[in-house]
């Protein structure tokens, strides 16, 4: 498996301090930050959208490199992922993770003149949020089967590629769940087939889970409360990059 990457969810940040608190915990070793984008419509809970991670991103410095320290992992819980994605490349977000049962069935509701063009393929979307110059992620919920990101991950057009695969170990909306190992063989599914896929694991997440999903092959370690909640959140940090990497 590729090197462990810790990308600590936001969301179980003090709101009313959100840049020091990106800020800080990149210096306390974070890789990555978890953005987590939710519409009230996909998800029942309601979160930020681009106004807000443009300012938080003045106080995290721009990655050098793909994936490297600083990366925005922005988990689009969004019902059009296709609409918002040129707002969020503007915004600083530099990989755009969409979910694949919002892609499939994205039809615009409340605008159904719009729904042509709001409705896409994963793999068109995929091609899309490439061009706009952004890494792209595809994101499954707990019911959602595994088998449904072969067509993606085994396309012959690199474009159409993920660059990374997000299994949620909860139901998303809300953070501070309980971990779901139930998902763990859809890990160990893509784990066996693609071994230098980054593969995320969301939600739940913690010293008493970190050891079960790295074990089934997940390197991508989202970690909110268990971070943002820890007395020492830089030792958290370290003990889940040493669960992964061992
Ligand atoms: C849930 C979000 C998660 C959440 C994880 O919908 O996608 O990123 O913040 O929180 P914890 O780590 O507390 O379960
Ligand atoms: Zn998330």
């Amino acid at each position: 498996a590729p090197p462990a990457i810790i990308a600590p969810s936001i969301l179980s940040a003090d709101f009313a301090n959100l840049g020091e608190e990106c800020s800080r915990t990149i210096k306390q070793g974070a890789d990555w930050l978890h953005v987590d984008i939710m519409d009230g419509h996909f998800v029942p809970n309601l979160t930020f959208g681009p106004p807000v991670v443009v300012k938080i991103r003045s106080h995290v410095e721009k990655p050098t490199q793909r994936y490297g320290k600083g990366t925005f992992d922005c988990h689009m819980m969004i019902a059009e992922p296709k609409k918002w994605v040129k707002e969020f490349k503007k915004a600083g977000c530099d990989l755009y993770c969409f979910h694949y049962e919002a892609a499939i069935s994205s039809t615009a509701a409340e605008s159904p003149e719009d729904s042509s063009e709001l409705k896409t393929s994963p793999r068109e979307l995929i091609r899309y949020i490439h061009d706009q110059g952004m890494l792209a992620g595809i994101a499954i919920k707990p019911a959602t089967e595994v088998d449904v990101l072969w067509d993606v991950l085994d396309s012959p057009h690199e474009k159409e590629r993920p660059d990374m695969v997000l299994v949620m170990t909860v139901e998303p909306g809300f953070g501070g769940q309980k971990f779901m190992a139930s998902v763990l063989p859809k890990v160990e599914a893509l784990r066996e087939r693609y071994p230098d896929l980054n593969i995320e694991v969301d939600g739940g997440l913690g010293p008493g889970t970190i050891d079960q999903a790295a074990d089934a092959g997940a390197n991508v370690i989202v970690a909110g409360s268990a971070v943002f909640g820890a007395k020492d959140p830089a030792e958290v940090i370290s003990l889940l990059r040493d669960a992964v990497n061992k």
